[in-house]
């Protein structure tokens, strides 16, 4: 019999990816996504990239717990992937009530849910922004957390649950993984990222530049302690991220109670290296202009990755010209993204 996972936040970015990937290796896949920041035209191109079907999919809010227990309920759910929650940092500065209940009070009313019908394995996704303003890079999972906004401090909170709940059901198997900066895009096209509005996030930005919605980058700051004055950060393509996950799914049984690890490449590049490396692989120059730092950000944030490559021995194998590549791919093809 193929597990069955069950996918929160499955139509979102990382999600839809992840889904291909568990379909692609015969998983069963049942996704539940409230829409709140995703199109359900991906689910159509998830199925359609996969070549095969989701088991089933569900408008459910994850703080739903009756909706939630049914689709348990309905099927017999060997593990669970929690990515469904809100991720915008400015915004949790101005909505912390909504960020807590839907990213703790969501991870809360799934915990309970999963409790009463006896599922015990979960991978949970957290953020390198729990390290907040890193000291020294690269950051171990040693390394210590100092959240700096809402956001971020939503994802710390869920980890200290999971760290508590593990404490108390000693059969519980949890893996939090700390993404770094997930970029890029399925090779095949149809399955990208598609924020809503102007793009928070520097990489779907370029895209934009790249394809002509926007005119420009603004660069936040080019006076921080790195080698061009640009931040740093560790980008990860997006179909790492979902192998990432695939693996975590093996390795739940290894022991039990609850593990931390970091999922990046290790290796740092700046805002400007990633304009450079975009320009190249869309074959279009990206106009920039310097503009003051972005509150709030930090000068540099890269993983170290080597717990999770001596845990698993698997590691990333998708360097900074694919994350372009398949970013641009996809804004080229779908420049209006899921909008029909
Ligand atoms: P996303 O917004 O594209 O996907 C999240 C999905 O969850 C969306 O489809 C959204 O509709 C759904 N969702 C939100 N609230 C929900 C609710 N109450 N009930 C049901 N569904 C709900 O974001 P993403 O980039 O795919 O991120 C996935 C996860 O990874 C999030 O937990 C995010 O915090 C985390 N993460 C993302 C990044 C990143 O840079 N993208 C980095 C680190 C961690
Ligand atoms: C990257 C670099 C900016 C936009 C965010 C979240 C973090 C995690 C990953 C969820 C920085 C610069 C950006 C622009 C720019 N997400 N930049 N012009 O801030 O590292 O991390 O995503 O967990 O929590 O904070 O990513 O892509 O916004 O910025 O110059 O228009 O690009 O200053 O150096 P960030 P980002």
């Amino acid at each position: 019999m193929p597990e069955t996972v069950l996918v929160t936040g499955g139509a979102g970015f990382i999600g839809s990816h992840t889904c291909v990937e568990l379909l692609a290796h015969g998983y069963e896949v049942v996704v539940v996504d409230n829409h709140v920041n995703s199109s359900p035209h991906a689910l159509e191109r998830i199925a359609k990239t996969a070549g095969r079907p989701l088991a089933a999919a569900y408008r459910v809010d994850v703080r739903d717990r009756l909706a939630l227990a049914q689709v348990f309920t309905t099927h017999q759910v060997d593990a669970v992937i929690h990515f469904a929650a809100h991720k915008a940092v400015g915004e949790s500065v101005a909505l912390p009530v909504e960020y807590y209940d839907t990213n703790v009070g969501g991870t809360c009313a799934l915990l309970s849910v999963m409790h009463e019908h006896a599922v015990r394995r979960l991978v949970f996704s957290s953020s390198c922004s729990v390290y907040g303003d890193a000291r020294t890079v690269p950051l171990t999972e040693q390394s210590p957390v100092a959240p700096t906004n809402p956001y971020a401090r939503t994802k710390l909170t869920c980890e200290r649950i999971l760290e508590d709940v593990c404490a108390h059901l000693t059969d519980m198997k949890v893996l939090a993984l700390r993404y770094f900066n997930p970029v890029g895009a399925h090779p095949g096209g149809l399955l990208g990222e598609d924020p809503q509005g102007i793009p928070n996030n520097v990489m779907p930005y370029v895209a934009q530049v790249a394809v002509g919605r926007r005119e420009r980058l603004s660069v936040f700051g080019d006076d921080y302690p790195t080698p061009d004055g640009t931040g740093v950060r560790d980008y990860i393509h997006v179909m790492d991220v979902a192998e990432g996950h695939r693996v975590a799914l093996q390795h739940l049984d290894d022991r039990t109670g609850m593990r931390v690890f970091n999922l990046g490449t290790g290796t740092g590049t700046s805002v400007l290296q990633l304009v450079a490396a975009f320009g190249e692989a869309s074959g279009r120059p990206i106009p920039y202009q310097v503009v003051d730092r972005r509150p709030g950000d930090v000068a540099e944030l890269v993983a170290d990755a080597s717990a999770v490559a001596d845990a698993w021995e698997w590691t990333t194998t998708r360097d900074l010209a694919a994350m372009c590549r398949d970013a641009w791919r996809f804004q080229e093809l779908n420049p209006h993204g899921y909008a029909h």
